[in-house]
């Protein structure tokens, strides 16, 4: 069999008709927020470049220093609280008001997508927006620049940021989700990410699963290009903005939903597992 992949540059390419598309899935990575300002982890001024993740992104850097670990997490806070959405982001918001069956499987913690209106993100990686309790119970919201607690009401212990750090597991329940949305699209658009970290590689060929036309954006090339149909060499803000033909959905109207500017409400309750 021969396949045949074309790569296409966004300059050439015609807006897609949305409508032709039962579910579209955006697969979105720290690149996703580069233009709103977040630096992104790799690359020149990525965050792994100037901090030693052994030293504040993982469980032994909590267990040995939890307070360093806390501030680093402030820091981050109040560097995303002084961005906003860009046109990208909006532009996901606004399809998912549109078409009946948008969703965001996200890796980024920074909640810019729930703020520019996107509802139901499936969060990877958790939030930088909430914090639990290693004696269990729910993750609390918690929003600012400095976390409001630092310790657990009921243990007295220290509250770690609700972040998949490198070696924890991800959480299993929304792996499962997110796995079962991304089998069922039929549009599959990652965006932003290098795929060098698990589970990122294998979403591409969940997709192919049930034949999903698989777009990546991405002004870099990476290890996973070659398993998209269609490779958008351009930012996320310029690219995402002319993508959809908006005037394939005029005369839809579906429901606005409410959602809460940070709140992923797909998350249940924390697994054990996720540390
Ligand atoms: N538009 C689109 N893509 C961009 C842009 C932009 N404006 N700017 C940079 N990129 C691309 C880069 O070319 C790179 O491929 O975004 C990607 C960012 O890669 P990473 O920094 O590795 O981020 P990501 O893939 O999200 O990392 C995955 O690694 O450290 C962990 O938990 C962390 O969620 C993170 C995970």
């Amino acid at each position: 069999m021969v396949v045949v992949i074309f790569f296409v540059r966004y300059q050439n390419m015609e807006a897609i008709d949305s409508g032709q598309y039962e579910h579209i899935v955006f697969f979105t990575g720290a690149g996703m927020s580069a233009e709103s300002g977040v630096p992104t982890y790799r690359g020149r001024g990525g965050i792994w470049s100037q901090y030693r993740w052994e030293e504040y992104a993982c469980r032994e850097a909590f267990d040995r220093d939890p307070e360093k670990v806390l501030k680093f997490h402030e820091m981050r806070r109040k560097t995303v609280l002084a961005c906003n959405p860009h046109e990208g982001h909006v532009s996901i918001a606004s399809l998912q008001k549109r078409h009946p069956r948008v969703t965001v499987v996200t890796q980024n913690i920074d909640g810019m997508h729930q703020r520019a209106g996107t509802r139901n993100v499936i969060e990877l990686h958790g939030s930088l927006w909430r914090l639990r309790c290693p004696c269990g119970g729910r993750p609390e919201e918690d929003i600012g620049g400095k976390y409001q607690r630092y310790r657990c009401k009921k243990c007295g212990g220290w509250l770690r940021p609700d972040i998949v750090w490198f070696g924890d597991m991800l959480d299993q329940g929304v792996m499962e989700e997110a796995i079962a949305m991304i089998r069922s699209c039929d549009l599959f658009v990652s965006v932003g990410t290098s795929g060098v970290v698990y589970p990122a590689a294998g979403f591409p060929r969940l997709a192919k699963e049930n034949h999903a036309w698989c777009i990546e954006i991405n002004p870099e090339p990476n290890g996973l290009s070659c398993l998209y149909d269609q490779a958008i060499r351009d930012m996320a803000g310029k690219a995402l903005p002319g993508l959809f033909d908006s005037s394939s959905l005029q005369g839809k109207n579906y429901p606005l939903h409410k959602h809460g500017i940070y709140q992923n409400t797909n998350r249940g309750e924390s697994s054990d597992d996720v540390q």
